[in-house]
């Protein structure tokens, strides 16, 4: 049976209630016989597993376009991570694919793993020897930006405004308010202006880092445009940085809530990778993907006219009871625990997982070997705006030494 337009229920992913508590709305979500509408963009949103799964695999049917649509609103304008890979559909896509893959895979992740290490004992003795510190700050943002700088060659005194504009990137969607407009456009005047002059730099000078991979390589036998390298970079500066800040940091907070999960990763390395899995499908850093649908197309018996914007809950499908036993219970090592949709699925599947994860291990292996607790300064969490990117904005913390 197929459900007509008028019967389709509509929710408001950015009304505070929502924000407040947003399983309790997923879970409605779910329960619906088929789609729902939701504001913003009057999407078709899918929230159980199989639906979203099955619009992050199909490109056929559901158009990375999209992320044009949506990085690019009328008071914004031009966005270069409109025209990154992120929203490429094949035949454009796999080569594009292919070249970045050479840097993300096993060997590329192999010579990055002694850097990764360094960098993570570092902070985290630096952060221990404070003890009272602002978590995200001194560690779950710094790591990952250390290091993606580092892929790129980028210079560390120029690190200074990344949290800035990492942040705005990932409100793009969820920007109401003039103010944030005005923000999000400085923003991307500011890092084009920066990483024009980096690929000039780089061009004049060709090193041994990511920026100059791109500048060497070709797609069908022809160089990238220096438009095309900007749009990789837009994308992979804030990919690299926003996302694996919030994975260190739902881990983190997770550790101070409950310190049972700080002494089994004390007593077992190997808890660590297991417990991160759960991080990342119970709080998913990326909450939602956006499609367009390429043909009028029939999803869970609604009917989704050809153009219409569609949106995939990630953060809902991680919590379907169809797929996940006790969803809304903290398991590492469950069962089907690494089937979570959190780095996407088919085709756009996330690069950087492998590099999240090690981050992710490598961090928290170097912060829990030197605390015996993690302790919450404040009982508020504040949690990031916007719906898209999930995760802590600050955790003031007490760190006690071991
Ligand atoms: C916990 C950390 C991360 C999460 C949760 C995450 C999530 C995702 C998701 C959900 C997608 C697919 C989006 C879609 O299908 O529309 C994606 C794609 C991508 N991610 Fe990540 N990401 C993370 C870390 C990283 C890192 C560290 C990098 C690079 C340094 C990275 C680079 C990319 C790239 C280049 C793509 C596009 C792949 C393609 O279009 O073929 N990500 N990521």
């Amino acid at each position: 049976m197929a459900y007509a337009e008028e019967t389709l229920q509509t929710y408001d992913l950015l009304a505070p209630t929502t924000m407040a508590d947003r399983h309790a709305l997923f879970a409605k979500m779910r329960s619906e016989p088929g789609l729902c509408r939701v504001e913003p963009f009057g999407a078709y949103t899918a929230a159980r597993y199989e639906d979203v799964a099955a619009i992050l695999k199909d490109p056929q049917r559901f158009s990375s376009e999209a992320l044009a649509v949506i990085t690019e609103p009328p008071w914004l304008g031009p966005n270069p991570i409109a025209r990154s890979i992120l929203s490429m559909d094949p035949p454009r896509h796999p080569p594009h694919r292919a070249l970045l893959s050479r840097v993300f895979g096993p060997a590329g992740m192999a010579r990055l793993e002694a850097r990764v290490r360094m960098e993570s004992e570092a902070l985290a003795e630096a952060a221990v020897r404070r003890g009272e510190v602002e978590l995200v700050d001194a560690f779950c943002f710094v790591l990952p930006r250390n290091i993606i700088g580092s892929m790129l060659g980028l210079e560390p005194s120029t690190f200074l405004e990344f949290k800035r504009w990492a942040h705005a990137m990932g409100m793009v969607p969820s920007a109401t308010t003039p103010e944030q407009h005005a923000e999000i456009r400085a923003v991307v005047r500011e890092m084009k202006g920066y990483l024009t002059e980096v690929i000039e730099a780089r061009r004049r000078r060709l090193g041994e880092d990511m920026v100059s991979d791109l500048l060497r390589a070709e797609v069908d036998g022809q160089k990238l445009s220096d438009e095309h390298i900007l749009s990789f970079l837009f994308l992979l500066l804030p990919a690299g940085m926003e996302t694996t800040t919030q994975l260190l940091g739902n881990s983190a907070l997770t550790l101070a809530q409950n310190s049972e999960h700080l002494e089994r990763m004390r007593a077992n390395n190997a808890y660590i990778a297991r417990f991160i899995e759960e991080v990342l499908r119970y709080d998913p850093p990326v909450q939602l993907g956006f499609r367009i649908a390429m043909q009028d197309v029939e999803l869970s018996g609604t009917k989704v006219p050809a153009g219409s914007l569609v949106l995939g809950l990630v953060g809902s499908a991680n919590r379907d009871e169809r797929m996940f036993e006790q969803p809304d219970r903290f398991l590492p090592g469950r069962d089907k625990g690494s089937q979570h949709l959190s780095f996407g699925y088919g085709i756009h599947f996330c690069l950087g997982a492998q590099l999240a994860r090690m981050e992710a291990r490598l961090g928290l292996e170097a912060l829990v070997s030197r605390v015996s607790g993690i302790r919450l300064r404040s009982p508020e969490i504040q949690w990031l705006p916007g719906l898209m990117i999930h995760g802590p904005a600050e955790l003031p913390v007490e760190l006690v030494p071991v």
